[in-house]
């Protein structure tokens, strides 16, 4: 396996910093990891004798076991904590448990924070890979990339193509990752939420934004729901759970605007019967857990093409 040469990647804090071809590039070497994942024997020596530090200073269930496995597949050692059992509950800054961790010598750091630019923080003081797995509201770049994976897989070439973001655009991390990519690939991309989760400038990502859902929908190929960040909002955004339901919810009816065609998508975790319904979480339409098996992809992907640009990959060093 090789690193297209077009992908020069020392670290990977957001789809922002990517240009359409290295996009691409990364997207086509995650087809080669896939047809790895899909082998009796899930594994590749590249990464050997290269350390994958996982840093998780946020809750993650899907991200931080997909890293682990994506790194684990490439032979790579992984070692990793999350705040709860870190000295971060004592009181220590950012800098100096990442000065910790750094002594430790690993090659990459993959970090989850709730804080929006804590990885390029990282990647400016430390002599490793910096990995972005979610910070803060700001980007989720390996989530961008798993769903533009996914609805290229599907759909083909992106171009043209409508999708349609609904729901708390103003804190998710995916959306602005996807904004981002989306744009990129040259689709057309239509949001939707209560005015309350839609942040002002949206414009600048090129993006149609709409007060009610069904015009997003309306002829979409690909239906993106996001779940209530609750916990990044100072207050409650929306009145009640059922009334968001009623009016942005996913729900076989609604579904029907859309191309018959078209992809349900969902970063997880879900609430069900909140944004989407269960008939559309479980239906036929629904790529959910097919976006999650090419999260692992994706992210060997991601990982191999920095530990190849540091040198670090069999080949290379
Ligand atoms: C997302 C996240 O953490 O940003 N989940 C994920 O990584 N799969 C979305 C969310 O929490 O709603």
């Amino acid at each position: 396996m090789t690193a297209p040469s077009a992908l020069q990647l020392r670290h990977l804090l957001g789809l922002e910093d990517l240009n359409a071809d290295q996009i691409t590039a990364l997207l086509d070497l995650a087809a080669q990891m896939k047809a790895v994942n899909q082998r009796r024997i899930k594994k590749l020596p590249t990464l050997r004798g290269v350390t994958v530090l996982t840093f998780f200073v946020e809750n993650s269930t899907r991200t931080k076991m997909s890293f682990e496995l994506a790194a684990k597949r490439l032979s790579a050692d992984t070692m990793g904590f999350a705040a709860s059992t870190s000295s971060l509950s004592k009181g220590e800054t950012l800098l100096d448990t990442a000065r910790n961790l750094e002594a430790m010598a690993p090659d990459i750091v993959v970090i989850r924070h709730s804080s929006a630019g804590a990885p390029h923080f990282l990647a400016e003081r430390l002599n490793c890979g910096v990995v972005n797995a979610g910070d803060g509201a700001h980007e989720h770049p390996t989530q961008g990339l798993l769903d533009l994976y996914t609805m290229r897989e599907k759909l083909g070439d992106l171009t043209g193509k409508k999708v349609a973001i609904i729901g708390d655009i103003a804190h998710s991390r995916v959306a602005r990752s996807n904004l981002h990519g989306l744009a990129k690939l040259g689709a057309h991309v239509h949001v939707a939420g209560p005015a309350t989760m839609l942040p002002p400038g949206l414009e600048q990502f090129g993006c149609s934004v709409h007060a009610r859902a069904e015009p997003a929908i309306e002829g979409a190929d690909v239906v993106m729901m996001l779940r209530i960040q609750r916990e990044r909002q100072g207050n409650d955004l929306i009145p009640h759970a059922h009334e968001y339901h009623r009016f942005f919810g996913l729900d076989a009816a609604r579904l029907k605007l859309a191309q018959p065609h078209a992809l349900v998508m969902h970063p997880g975790p879900m609430n069900r019967g909140v944004e989407i319904a269960p008939e559309v979480a479980d239906g036929e339409q629904s790529v959910i857990l097919q976006q999650v098996e090419n999260g692992v992809a994706v992210r060997m992907a991601v990982l191999y093409a920095v530990a190849a640009t540091r040198g670090l990959d069999a080949v290379g060093g």
